[in-house]
């Protein structure tokens, strides 16, 4: 049995998209059940349409990729208008991220999701790196995180859940998951990537256009295992959708047992865009092997 859920909502499945890695779910139709998985985590939405960061926005490195998109996007009214729709008619579940500038910006997002068909819940991303200074990132900070969550919970439909997106780029994520889950959050999304910069040796100039962004894949598994351990460990009733460079069932796996009750695929479906149904049947056969009846039975295991 690999159903899960996402705070009080049920899911048929403990694998997600991650947000970002594949805009709205239309470009994975061809690769992916999207009624299968567990939810299609949109792109980070903004009140309204932005253009982003100056290219280039992506560099690869040996175990990961870096990327510096500037929160690219239809907006809020897009969003509604045409990609959320579109999922709803062919009935998957979107778990939509939402993102601002002012605490308010959040509020007023949340509020215009609410009673949406097909919004299985709401992912807070209070970590996008992608911004002018350090003192922008809510989730480097318990009180300003928290201030979010408290604005969207406050305002967002009582049927959806939501998720505070954490960042590692911080001392003690303990902390700031403590503060958040006191200011109503349903679950946690750990991790959002590790601030990174890569440097081209022929211009030796920084690369990306936005000069540093969000490393993702599997450079930052360790770490992102590392935060959802810590966190289930002091918080073992809260919901956790983990993530950071899972490309194979066995990474999803260890997810699982560090505490995660659901596991989103980011990087991976750029080389393989069918990672997700693929990590699902692993993630499926590996915990038959080792003799759990259910997902449920394997969260937090390592821990026991
Ligand atoms: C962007 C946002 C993120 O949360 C992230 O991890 C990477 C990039 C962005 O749109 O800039």
């Amino acid at each position: 049995d690999m159903s899960t859920a996402l705070g009080a909502v049920p899911i048929p499945s403990p694998v997600l998209t991650a947000s970002g890695c594949s805009a709205f779910g239309r470009e994975l139709e061809p690769f992916v059940d999207l009624t299968a998985i567990g939810a299609v985590v949109t792109k980070s939405v903004q009140l309204r349409p932005r253009s982003g960061r100056p290219t280039p926005r992506m560099a690869e490195t040996p175990s990961g990729m870096l990327n510096s998109i500037g929160l690219q996007g239809p907006g809020i009214d897009g969003l509604l208008d045409g990609e959320l729709p579109w999922l709803a008619e062919r009935g998957a579940r979107a778990f939509v991220s939402i993102a601002g500038v002012r605490v308010e910006d959040f509020a007023e997002l949340a509020t215009r999701l609410r009673g949406v068909p097909g919004v299985a819940g709401l992912e807070v991303n209070i970590s996008c790196p992608n911004v002018e200074s350090r003192g922008e990132v809510f989730a480097c900070d318990p009180v300003a995180a928290s201030d979010v969550v408290a604005a969207v919970r406050a305002a967002a439909d009582p049927a959806q859940p939501i998720y505070a997106k954490l960042s590692p780029d911080v001392t003690d994520i303990v902390s700031v998951a403590r503060a958040v889950v006191d200011a109503g959050a349903d679950g946690l999304s750990m991790i959002n990537t590790l601030l990174g910069l890569v440097i081209d040796p022929d211009t030796m100039k920084p690369l990306l256009g936005g000069i540093t962004g969000g490393l993702s894949g599997p450079a930052i598994r360790p770490v992102a295992l590392r935060c959802v351990w810590q966190v289930h460990a002091a918080l073992p009733e809260v919901p956790i959708l983990g993530m950071g460079g899972i490309r194979s069932g066995l990474d999803a796996l260890q997810f699982v047992l560090a505490g995660a009750s659901a596991v989103s695929v980011g990087t991976a479906v750029f080389n393989d865009p069918s990672a997700l149904g693929r990590i699902h049947a692993e993630l499926a056969a590996a915990l038959e092997t080792r003799g759990f009846a259910s997902l449920r039975e394997a969260v937090g295991y390592a821990h026991r």
